[in-house]
């Protein structure tokens, strides 16, 4: 049967489950889906590689106005970036959209719905342990990570961000907890153990251990995931489409001309400065006299 997942007015879907069973295909299908409208614009974080044409989001990568990968630090400047869009947005949007909510009027080109994909968010997130120096810093980096993460997914709702975090980890801190419940959305591939599958879609699948993702440990079950969706009891099994990657790249090429930065189009809009991206680059050096 098909299946639909309303995504207007969700600000987070978390997605779980065990390394190959098609969290980035999924991504990578919504992306393909949704690339060719000027309405939408994209960020990847791609936990997994250090360089935009490495890996999974290699093709893609054209069709976004920003990408950042396992380097903690550069994923902070973009999280800091994308909550000072969304503190933006917030202040200006009753002035420039008529209306609280962007969802009231839709996404349009000049204030574009804004995807984030947070792919491995565990590697910005998790904890490091120890006293040097280093530690701490990665550390204090992660922590940080995670508050902002969790801003644009409790507050970006209304000002027109989706967030997407996906993890191969099966632990509460992967996606912690306090991002995850304010994720309106859950899905989950397969998982191992019920904890696993508790820590990408909460207690509640405790309760309903026949739709468990721990059901679907076997290669027939690539691209099938358990999805919650709040405000409906239980669970239910989705298979999702697939995009081969050539397929992707044409997609992402195609559309590419598309690519504005939200900051950018907002500035248009309202004439004020909104992220200053070039606010921590070096100064130019002086020219004597
Ligand atoms: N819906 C699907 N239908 C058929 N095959 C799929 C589907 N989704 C994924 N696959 C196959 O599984 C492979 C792995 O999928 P994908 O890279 O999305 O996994 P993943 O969960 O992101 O893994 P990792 O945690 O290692 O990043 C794909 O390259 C593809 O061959
Ligand atoms: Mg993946």
């Amino acid at each position: 049967m098909p299946v639909f997942v309303p995504l207007k007015e969700v600000p987070g879907v978390a997605m779980g489950g065990l390394p190959g069973f098609g969290k980035t295909s999924c991504v990578n299908r919504l992306v393909c889906d949704w690339a060719p409208s000027p309405a939408v614009q994209f960020a990847f974080l791609d936990g997994k590689v250090s360089h935009a044409y490495e890996g999974d989001y290699a093709d893609l990568v054209q069709r976004a106005f920003a990408f950042c990968g396992d380097d903690l630090e550069k994923a902070n400047k973009l999280l800091k970036e994308l909550v000072e869009l969304r503190r933006a947005r917030s202040a200006s949007i009753r002035k420039v959209l008529g209306v609280k909510n962007m969802w009231h009027v839709g996404p349009s080109e000049a204030w574009p719905l804004v995807v984030i994909v947070i792919d491995e968010a565990h590697t910005y997130f998790r904890d490091h342990r120890g006293s040097d120096p280093a530690t701490k810093r990665l550390a204090a980096l992660a922590a940080e990570n995670a508050r902002l993460a969790e801003d644009l997914v409790k507050k970006g709702r209304s000002v027109g961000l989706l967030t997407f975090l996906t993890t191969q980890k099966t632990t509460g801190d992967a996606i912690p907890t306090f991002i995850r419940d304010v994720c309106p959305v859950g899905l989950s591939f397969a998982q191992k153990t019920a904890d696993a599958a508790v820590a990408a879609l909460g207690d509640d699948i405790r309760e309903w251990p026949d739709v468990s993702p721990v059901t679907l440990q076997d290669p027939a079950y690539v691209g099938v995931a358990v999805m919650s969706q709040h405000g409906h009891p239980g669970f239910i099994r989705i298979r999702t489409p697939y995009v081969y990657d050539e397929d992707a790249a044409r997609v992402a090429e195609q559309t590419a001309h598309l690519v504005r930065h939200p900051a950018r189009l907002l500035e248009n809009l309202t004439g004020r400065t909104v992220v200053d991206l070039t606010k921590d680059d070096p100064e130019p050096p002086a020219v004597a006299a």
